[in-house]
């Protein structure tokens, strides 16, 4: 039966709403770009790089994530890194993608903003091209940065507003509320910016109810954290808030103890539309069809719930409906 299953999601057309592009970066890339841009990286080996991937909370996984994308340097390392992330997501019959990046990760190690957005861009119109997966780039600013740091951010990016469909939120989250960001996010909202925000992932339901109510997102990242608080919950249900759940990033950042504990299910069957995502992939082990394949063999997951989680990825894009309802016919059809 899991097999079945897993071979019903694989066969479904999916979107993917949360993943972090330097996320993507496999130990095998971070070497040839190390070599090409001739940085001196403190591995000898792939096998060094993987068992450094041993987390026990988020800090612990961004100190290496921060590092890691240090070896992106030019327009082509963003572009390679994209089209190699797009082409894995195709495999999975993932058809739209909503990115994020990480400019400040950039612009703080001195690159101009528009080398990691114009690399991007390319391999994604690129994507639609070749592999027909459509997408949109979403920016996020480092939350454990100043508020004043964000809207510098913004500034920079005015010259590629064709470019950047949406702003979010990440990085350490606990003593980093979404308060901190209220002003940002606001002249972000005015601009025509999507927004999303990393929260309740470590933090705290409050933060969830910051990130709502102060920052007005369109949709939240992780979540996790409101299922302890019934109001919330309710609240999540009835205004249909997408929440972009991340199992094997839950697991390895010790969200969940083990993977038999991931609130999933539960978030379903509580009516909370929840999908699955990839977070970052080359760090937690997988992309979607292994978060599809992790969570189907640990939940109780029926076909139904199968479907209902493809369909949220389309139904809490930013899409438009009628492109989201192409998609939902594919997967109703299926
Ligand atoms: N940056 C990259 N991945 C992240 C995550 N899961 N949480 C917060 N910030 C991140
Ligand atoms: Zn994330």
């Amino acid at each position: 039966m899991t097999s079945d299953l897993t071979e019903f999601a694989a066969s479904l057309p999916k979107a993917e709403l949360h993943l972090h592009l330097e996320g993507s970066l496999e130990p095998e890339q971070m070497f040839a770009f190390a070599r090409r841009n001739k940085i001196d990286i403190p591995f000898n080996s792939v096998e060094e790089i993987r068992a450094a991937y041993d987390f026990s909370n988020l800090q612990d996984f961004l100190d290496i994530y921060y590092q890691g994308m240090g070896v992106l340097q030019t327009e082509e390392d963003f572009f390679d890194l994209t089209m190699a992330y797009l082409k894995r997501s195709r495999a999975d019959n993932v058809r739209h993608v909503e990115v994020f990046f990480d400019p400040q990760g950039h612009t703080e190690r001195g690159l101009p903003f528009s080398v990691a957005v114009d690399g991007i861009s390319r391999a994604l119109a690129e994507g639609e091209h070749s592999l027909g997966v459509t997408s949109k780039l979403i920016m996020c600013f480092l939350r454990h940065l100043s508020e004043e740091e964000a809207f510098e951010t913004l500034k920079q990016a005015e010259p590629h507003l064709d470019q950047i469909a949406g702003v979010g939120l990440d990085s350490s989250e606990v003593g980093h509320p979404p308060s901190k960001f209220e002003n940002v996010f606001k002249a972000a909202r005015k601009q025509g910016f999507a927004l999303v925000a990393h929260a309740g992932e470590e933090g705290p339901p409050e933060y969830v109810y910051e990130a709502l109510d102060l920052l007005k997102v369109d949709r939240l990242d992780h979540g996790n954290r409101s299922l302890e608080n019934d109001v919330l919950v309710s609240r999540l249900a009835k205004e249909q808030m997408t929440l972009t759940v991340c199992p094997l990033s839950n697991l390895k950042l010790c969200v969940v103890d083990d993977m038999r504990a991931h609130p999933l299910k539960k978030m379903l069957d509580l009516g909370l539309r929840a999908t699955i995502n990839s977070d970052d992939p080359s760090y937690f082990g997988g992309y979607m069809m292994d978060n599809f394949t992790a969570v189907i063999e640990a939940l109780d997951l029926s076909k139904d719930d199968i479907r209902t989680l493809a369909k949220n990825s389309f139904r809490g894009s930013f899409l438009s409906e009628v492109e989201q309802a192409a998609h939902l016919a594919a997967i109703d059809a299926a």
